[in-house]
């Protein structure tokens, strides 16, 4: 798979080029690489031509500040008999409502989530040389460190750099991840068997909020693909013409995030993009495309994009989870009847991919080519 071209609605392209000098806005090749960070480092007021998006999908500055809605859940009420089924209530009406909440209580230690940050930032930093070791264009690379979304074919350019690493099992994945910085493996593996036991557990429960049982598709969830695209979103000087990663929802059952500082928005119901705020040790789960075909379109991949700063560097490593590469995902057979007639067409995350090697992301999201009445 591509460790990463997740996303899939996006932006469309507008390039000009001009001559420039000075501290003038450039506009050098969009297939030559230069990191987003470089770019940064280097101090420029403007960020070159192929940043610039289009008005219509600049980001509003300030953002959206209705911040009150978005659900957070405290995962220790699980072990409360008479609390459990509020949590399970709480997790339907989140998905159904929006398709995302935050977990607190979840299980995994501070300092696991701080050292996999710390990890990820000791990595952004190493010279440019050595990242590009695991440079690749290739999208069905199983590590690859890369700038904005495909940076050879993307018309618009994002403000991101990343590494991204198929990560379950990880016996059979973790030798092929950075070895620089030394720590990396470790501290990076611990993290990530962590929030794949945390996925497990989140994914039984937004299935028994469905009103499944709750050990539908265990096997299947417990053997699925997990790829971890861990993402530096440089200090940009024009946060306001720029964004660090398009408008799109991710192709997986649900992708658990977490974030160094704020930076991600979701679009909620009435289409206004709402900051998710920080809130220390928290988690972030988003439902994806798998998981809408699952319900039957009961719940919905949310649409999310990352906006950028003229402040601080932010780090994000999210934990994309789906069924396994070929097993394909179809609407449960019990959330199909003459009322609610089966919306979507099966898919599996190779044909997630395919899909995106042959077509433009930036046209539309791919969740649209499945549904079956649209
Ligand atoms: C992603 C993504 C959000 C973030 O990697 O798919 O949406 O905050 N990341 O980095
Ligand atoms: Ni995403």
């Amino acid at each position: 798979m591509e460790a990463g071209d997740h996303q899939e609605g996006a932006a469309s392209s507008s390039s000009s080029s001009s001559k420039t000098s000075g501290s003038s806005r450039t506009s050098s090749s969009t297939t030559s690489f230069t990191s987003a960070l470089t770019l940064s480092q280097l101090g420029d007021a403007h960020v070159p031509q192929r940043y610039v998006l289009p008005p219509s999908q600049r980001p509003i500055s300030p953002s959206y500040p209705n911040l009150s809605t978005l659900p957070i859940l405290d995962l220790s009420s699980l072990q409360s008999s008479s609390l459990r089924p509020h949590v399970i209530n709480n997790i339907q009406t989140a998905c159904k409502e929006i398709g995302f909440f935050q977990v607190i209580n979840h299980g995994i230690p501070l300092s696991v989530m701080k050292d996999a940050l710390s990890a990820a930032n000791e990595f952004f930093n190493l010279p440019v040389e050595d990242k590009m070791l695991l440079g690749s264009d290739n999208v069905h690379a199983p590590v690859r460190y890369g700038t904005s979304i495909n940076h050879a074919v993307d018309k618009v350019h994002f403000w991101r750099d990343f590494i991204k690493h198929y990560s379950h099992p990880i016996s059979e994945w973790i030798h092929l991840w950075p070895s620089n910085p030394s720590s990396y493996k470790e501290k990076m593996g611990n993290y990530a068997r962590a929030v794949q036991v945390l996925q497990q557990q989140l994914m039984e429960l937004v299935i028994e909020s469905l009103g499944l049982n709750p050990n539908y598709l265990h096997d299947e969830v417990e053997n699925g693909s997990q790829v971890m695209a861990v993402n530096c979103y440089p200090k940009c000087p024009e946060p306001e013409l720029a964004l660090g990663m398009p408008s799109h929802s991710d192709y997986g059952s649900i992708t658990i995030l977490l974030q160094s500082c704020p930076g991600l928005q979701i679009m909620d119901q009435n289409k206004n993009w709402i900051s998710v705020p920080d809130i220390e040790g928290a988690l972030l789960v988003q439902m994806g495309d798998q998981m809408e075909v699952l319900s039957n379109g009961q719940y919905k991949s949310v649409v999310h994009r990352v906006t950028v700063s003229d402040e601080n560097n932010r780090l994000s490593i999210a934990s994309l989870h789906s069924l396994s590469l070929d097993k394909k995902i179809e609407p449960a057979p019990m959330l199909v009847d003459s009322e609610h007639p089966k919306s979507y067409k099966e898919f599996s995350f190779r044909d997630f991919l395919d899909y995106i090697t042959s077509n433009d992301i930036v046209k539309g999201r791919y969740i649209d080519t499945l549904k079956e009445n649209p």
